[in-house]
């Protein structure tokens, strides 16, 4: 019969049969933990003669109409869910400690109840009293929303027999503990069955909850990766702390798109919905600068256009810094071994920054002309006219490839003001998007047209 493995991963959650430095599952360093094992897996003998009951299968096409979702009210958040709450779902909130996620979630509770349905906040990381205080400061003490201070969940479930709320706010998953588990709080046998638990009540009571969880400082939800596979949903909220903007973003959804998100600002007075994000994130932006590009993406279904920003400057020392904040870095080297093979700009010698303005993160790569654009603004030291947008994919021999939604992004564009576009000659473009476009083969043409580089 296999030993019992006691030994469990932090980050990734993958059990190993003996301690050791360094998890072969996901690489993290000193993450391994010893743990008393979960529960004795099924034994060797197999399942022998002994039969389960049987269930029972429905067909494909099935009568049932989905079950309503209740919108909330809060625009950004209902967007990010797919388009309101689904009933009985599960949800889990990510993020740093003090970007927001307590205020988030006292805010939707408060519209969940406005909105008919019966919402219970259990914190276990502050007192009633203290909830209280936020609400206040929300504006929100007269919301019927059910407060709860208690991190025994077998407790906060006996009460939710009592009370069956229609939606329950777990704040947080690390604070949560059950007797039958012989761990503190916060470690990874905990998180995984109070996750389990409040899933499977939820399903069956047909509640749904939101779980909020902290994220380890390499960006992940702490405890098990098990917990994202556990819930419906996953949603992380993103943030600069020295910047008031706020970025919910779904990374996983059963119920709705991927990839959508909710922007919000911090306010004096919790988190105020941002309904035009390009105007709120090209709204800092100076006079024309040399290293300043607006690239024109896509989050999830919706443009947002946001200010690329570069920086190229002689190095004092051997090895030159390459920087780059919210945006790839790896993709940042292509950029440039592209640039200095296929153009012959060579940035060796100099220091390079690139920072996405606002404290956007960019995964698209649809940006790399963008980001090539402000390289090289920023190196010939020439302003790229102001109200242009760039957007557009490089490849490795330094092409130019067209990018998905390229009217959408134009259109964006117009509305905010701007006149011409720089993007992939191959790009479809209607007549209607009222910009000058100009379209490039590749990324020397960009150089030479533009820069008259190279
Ligand atoms: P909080 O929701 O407690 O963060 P989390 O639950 O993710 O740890 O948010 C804490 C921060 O938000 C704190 O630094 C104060 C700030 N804040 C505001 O700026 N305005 C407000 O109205 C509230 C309630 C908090
Ligand atoms: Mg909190």
């Amino acid at each position: 019969m296999a030993k019992a493995q006691t030994f469990t991963c932090s980050d990734c959650g993958a059990a190993h049969s003996k301690w050791s430095g360094r998890c072969d599952a996901c690489g993290a360093w000193n993450t391994i933990r010893e743990e008393a094992p979960l529960s004795q897996g099924p034994s060797s003998k197999g399942l022998g003669a002994a039969r389960g009951r049987g269930i029972a299968l429905t067909d494909l096409a099935s009568r049932e109409t989905p079950p309503p979702r209740t919108p909330c009210g809060l625009g950004e958040f209902d967007r990010v869910l797919g388009g309101g709450l689904v009933p009985a779902s599960a949800v889990l909130v990510g993020g740093d400690p003090g970007i927001g996620k307590s205020t988030l979630l006292l805010q939707a509770a408060a519209r969940f109840a406005a909105a008919g349905l019966k919402a219970a906040y259990i914190s276990g990381e502050e007192a009633t009293a203290q909830i209280r205080m936020r609400a206040n400061r929300l504006g929100l003490t007269d919301a019927p929303v059910r407060l709860g201070a208690e991190t025994n969940l077998r407790d906060i479930l006996t009460t939710f027999d009592k009370e069956t709320p229609d939606i329950a706010i777990i704040d947080s998953i690390q604070t949560m503990w059950l007797d039958t588990v012989d761990s503190a709080p916060g470690s990874v046998a905990q998180v995984r069955s109070t996750a389990h638990e409040l899933t499977t009540y939820a399903k069956r009571r047909g509640m749904a909850v939101i779980l909020v969880g902290h994220v380890t400082k390499e960006g992940q939800i702490a405890g098990p990766r098990v917990v994202e596979h556990m819930v419906d949903t996953v949603l992380y909220f993103e943030g600069e702390r020295g910047h008031q903007f706020r970025i919910l973003r779904a990374v996983k959804n059963r119920f709705g798109p991927a990839d959508e998100i909710g922007v919000f600002e911090m306010t004096g007075a919790g988190l105020s919905e941002v309904t035009n994000p390009s105007a709120l994130f090209l709204s800092e932006r100076d006079a024309p600068a040399p290293g300043s590009v607006v690239f024109a993406g896509m989050e999830g279904t919706r443009p947002v256009l946001c200010e690329i920003q570069a920086l190229v400057a002689p190095t004092p020392h051997s090895q030159p810094r390459r920087s780059a904040v919210g945006w790839d870095g790896g993709r940042l080297s292509m950029i440039l071994a592209v640039l200095e093979s296929r153009c012959g700009i060579p940035f060796t010698g100099l220091d390079v920054y690139l920072n996405v303005a606002g404290g956007l993160r960019i995964a698209e790569p649809a940006a790399d002309l963008a980001v090539a654009a402000a390289l090289l603004s920023a190196r010939e030291d020439t302003a790229l006219p102001h109200d242009t947008v760039v957007f557009g994919e490089i490849s490795l021999s330094g092409a130019l490839r067209p990018v998905t939604q390229t009217e959408t992004r134009l259109k964006e564009a117009r509305k905010l003001g701007f006149t011409g576009a720089i993007l992939p000659e191959r790009s479809k473009t209607g007549p209607g998007s009222g910009l000058t476009v100009q379209k490039m083969p590749d990324l020397a043409a960009l150089v030479g047209g533009i820069f008259g580089a190279g």
